[in-house]
């Protein structure tokens, strides 16, 4: 189960108009145009595949304040009034969330929420962790025992925060827009927009008009504010576990201080407890075995619950800024009518409820003090020379990825070309030239599909992805399946073939 059997299309009208169009059914589109629908907006939600699809039905969904260290990694970047600012965000989505879900019936957990250090050098993150989050207001304490069967050298806790079902939550919100005369399309892909008010919104299957555009894509699919060279894209690995008779998922919600990082919660299904686990994350399409990530989570949980068996594995990705705080508000060089969110750092059920409330904030006319305050940060040198170094790999990744296809390429001499590889075994891709192109072959399922290796967004050459058994973008993380179709990221269109397999 995938969210798609439970979703029903409304229809798609082409040349329709809209006060808004919100483009992407995750947390941060759904709220956005809940909020709108709310104030009398006739908002259309387009969403590419359906509600959930893509990073939010896929999240470990832990609902906190308590984020790893990421309060004392602001801190080092940030001033005290800008750590406030994210802290009071948060604290809204946070608080937003949880009232709607009371609201709606939608059941949630309260748990405490942990980051432990498995290593003594880990404490003095902890401990640098607790100095900022106390600064800002959040009542966090140092703890030697976090309930975890494996020994810990300390954690930081911050007690009363959440857990969801992020698919019951996403559910929740569809159902209400539909019933203040919202529309939640699924399989439209928005592809561009041009003019200003009526602004129109290009898509796969036609024009609508709108007076204001909200992408609420993950990283945004237009490329006019590059955001796609200040954001990294990074996938991690998630399981759940069935325990056995005599082990229980630990009481509370926990990542980790070390790298690779592991983060536990439980999980109640059909009355049984599971336990999630997740982490070993990576940039997208950079991993050398996507397979050896997923296997090292499972096998560092086989570790701590010897005897445990995963029920379900699957993996997804988030979108870290260069310069750490989230992007929301209005799109450069859009008009003055284009808002977007994205850059959650892995902790969007807080930040994609802000970002929804600072959005609406600034399309209806209200004033949301910390959301100015954001809106008003300079980037630190270290967020500068971050970004530097983010597209220096992206660019030397260009550059070896149409470098290596050259090198594994047909033998010059057009007299006596190489043959074109076998077709490759039942799970495996590669890349290889043909003339002048590369082109991505690959085996899934017993059809062999032969496609352009070129990612339709940017030109990076795609690496196989052999875990999902996808083609995945090493430069800004686009994906697409084994067949050439679109699934995530910054590009717009499908892969095109590249002759018979
Ligand atoms: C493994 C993992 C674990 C996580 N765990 C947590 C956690 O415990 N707590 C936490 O706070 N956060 C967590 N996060 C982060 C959180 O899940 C995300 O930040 C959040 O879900 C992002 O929501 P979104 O709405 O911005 O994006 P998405 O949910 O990705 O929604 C974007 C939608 O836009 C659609 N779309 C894309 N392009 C187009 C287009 N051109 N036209 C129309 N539609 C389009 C997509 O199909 C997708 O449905 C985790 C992330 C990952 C990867
Ligand atoms: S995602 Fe940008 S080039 Fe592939």
């Amino acid at each position: 189960m995938d969210g798609s059997e439970s979703f029903t299309s409304d229809p798609f009208e082409p040349g329709s108009s809209y006060d808004t169009v919100v483009a992407g059914a995750g947390l941060t589109g759904l709220v956005t145009a809940l909020l709108l629908a709310r104030s009398g907006q006739n908002v259309l939600v387009l969403e590419a595949r359906h509600p959930g699809a893509v990073t939010t039905g896929n999240t470990t969904a832990k609902v906190t304040l308590l984020q790893g260290t990421f309060l004392s990694q602001l801190s080092r970047q940030y001033s005290q009034k800008q750590v406030q600012a994210y802290v009071d965000a948060n604290r809204e989505g946070q608080a937003w969330l949880l009232r709607y879900l009371e609201e709606q019936g939608v059941p949630y957990q309260r748990r405490d929420a942990y980051t432990y250090a498995a290593s003594a050098q880990g404490t003095e993150k902890l401990r640098e962790e607790v100095s900022a989050g106390t600064t800002a207001g959040l009542e966090m304490e140092y703890v030697r025992d976090a309930g975890l069967p494996f020994p810990v050298h300390g954690a930081v806790r911050l007690a009363d925060q959440a857990q969801i079902h992020p698919m019951q939550v996403l559910n929740a919100l569809v159902a209400d827009i539909r019933s203040r005369g919202g529309s939640v399309v699924g399989g439209v892909r928005v592809q561009d927009h041009s003019g200003t008010r009526p602004a129109t919104l290009h898509t796969n299957r036609g024009t609508v008009t709108a007076n204001e555009v909200v992408l609420a894509t993950g990283i945004p699919v237009l490329d006019r504010g590059l955001y796609f060279a200040k954001l990294k894209p990074s996938r991690s690995y998630a399981a759940a576990l069935q325990l056995q008779e005599d082990q229980a998922p630990p009481p509370g919600m926990y990542i980790s201080v070390e790298q690779p990082t592991h983060s536990l919660r439980d999980y109640e299904l059909d009355g049984r407890r599971l336990l999630l686990v997740g982490g070993h994350g990576h940039h997208v399409g950079r991993a050398r075995s996507e397979k050896h990530h997923l296997g090292s989570l499972l096998d560092w949980a086989g570790q701590h619950y010897p005897g445990a068996v995963a029920t379900h594995t699957w993996s997804a990705q988030d979108y870290l800024p260069t310069n750490l705080m989230p992007f929301f508000g209005k799109f450069p060089r859009g008009g003055g009518h284009v808002y977007f969110g994205t850059g959650y750092n892995k902790w969007g059920m807080t930040n994609a409820v802000a970002a929804a409330v600072g959005i609406s904030a600034d399309i209806l006319g209200g004033n949301v003090p910390w959301a100015d305050t954001i809106h008003h940060r300079v980037t630190s040198p270290s967020g500068a020379l971050s970004a530097v170094a983010l597209n220096a790999g992206v660019a030397a990744k260009l550059a070896s990825g149409w470098g290596q296809v050259a090198a594994e390429g047909l033998r010059k001499d057009k007299k006596h070309p190489a043959p074109a590889p076998a077709a490759p075994a039942e799970g495996e891709g590669k890349v290889y030239r043909e003339g002048t192109k590369p082109v991505a072959v690959s085996t899934v399922a017993g059809t062999t599909c032969k496609l352009s290796a070129v990612c339709t967004h940017m030109g990076g050459i795609l690496h196989w992805n052999d875990s999902e058994l996808t083609w995945d973008c090493p430069l800004h993380g686009s994906r697409f399946t084994n067949e050439g179709k679109l699934l995530e990221g910054p590009a717009t269109k499908d892969l095109p073939a590249a002759g018979k397999a």
